[in-house]
């Protein structure tokens, strides 16, 4: 499927909203990985505000690895900064970024359906150096309670929010990107990895949660009052939440 374009870069427009309301991705992810790759410098490709960012800049500051970070939106980027001042950041998209060296080490969070699904992994093995690791993640976030999950739903199916719904369980994206990568040669090592934990959120962070996702954001804002005032009327003070985060892992076989 291609990439919506104009969906992908929507996220800026409320970079603030997104950086406190999406959930970050766990320790043990970030050391998993880490120890998956050899050592040397790493690129993270659409790293928005940071929230994988923080995490893997502070274990690789231990091993004097440097960080890379490709952001195509200015307004994600400047957070990013803000919070991660000793990573060099590169503005624009994976398709047009020109490495200046090979990587021991790709990652993404939640951001590699972004990109052109025809080139990426030859763009991935393209910037790694041989035996370097590639890591797609994603965060599953769901209300824990499937009648409430249901009736939220419901709503959004009203105002025509279906595929990209948070209140739908989603497909797991780690499985697809595990199967691009079977049967290629170029890959080795394959691996697929899930990661759960649960945490509450408060009505005012849950509200925020729904505006940073693509599919909400791209409605018109008096729809999407409408739509968030009625998320509102059925979450009260606040929800408990399921997270399921979904990692890929492979390693170039060269
Ligand atoms: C859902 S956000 C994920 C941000 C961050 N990695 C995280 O985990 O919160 C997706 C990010 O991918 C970026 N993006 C969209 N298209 C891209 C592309 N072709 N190449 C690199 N990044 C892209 C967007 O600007 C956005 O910051």
């Amino acid at each position: 499927m291609p990439v919506d374009r104009e969906r992908s870069v929507v996220f800026g427009s409320v970079a603030a909203e997104y950086d406190s309301a999406r959930p970050g991705y766990p320790d043990r992810l970030v050391a998993d990985v880490l120890a998956y790759a050899p050592p040397g410098p790493v690129l993270e490709v659409g790293a928005g505000t940071g929230k994988a960012t923080v995490s893997f800049a502070a274990l690789l500051a231990t091993t004097g690895a440097d960080l890379t970070c490709v952001e195509p939106d200015p307004r994600m980027a400047a957070v990013l900064t803000a919070k991660c001042p000793d990573v060099r950041v590169e503005i624009g998209i994976f398709e047009q970024y020109v490495p200046d060296r090979r990587f021991a080490l790709l990652y993404s969070a939640q951001a590699w359906h972004w990109v052109d699904p025809d080139r990426r992994w030859d763009l991935a093995h393209a910037a790694l150096a041989p035996s370097g690791a590639v890591a797609v993640f994603w965060n599953q976030y769901v209300v824990t309670d499937p009648a409430l999950r249901a009736e939220l739903a419901a709503v959004d199916r009203r105002y025509q929010i279906t595929t990209s719904s948070l209140h739908r369980s989603t497909e797991v994206r780690a499985r697809q990107a595990d199967h691009e990568l079977t049967g290629d040669p170029r890959w080795t090592d394959l691996e697929e990895r899930h990661y759960e934990h649960t945490g509450r959120y408060d009505a005012g962070r849950y509200l925020d949660l729904v505006r940073s996702i693509s599919a909400y954001q791209v409605l018109d804002a008096g729809v999407r009052e409408a739509l968030l005032d009625e998320i509102a009327a059925l979450i009260g003070d606040g929800v408990d939440m399921t997270f399921t985060t979904d990692l890929a892992l492979g390693r170039r076989a060269d």
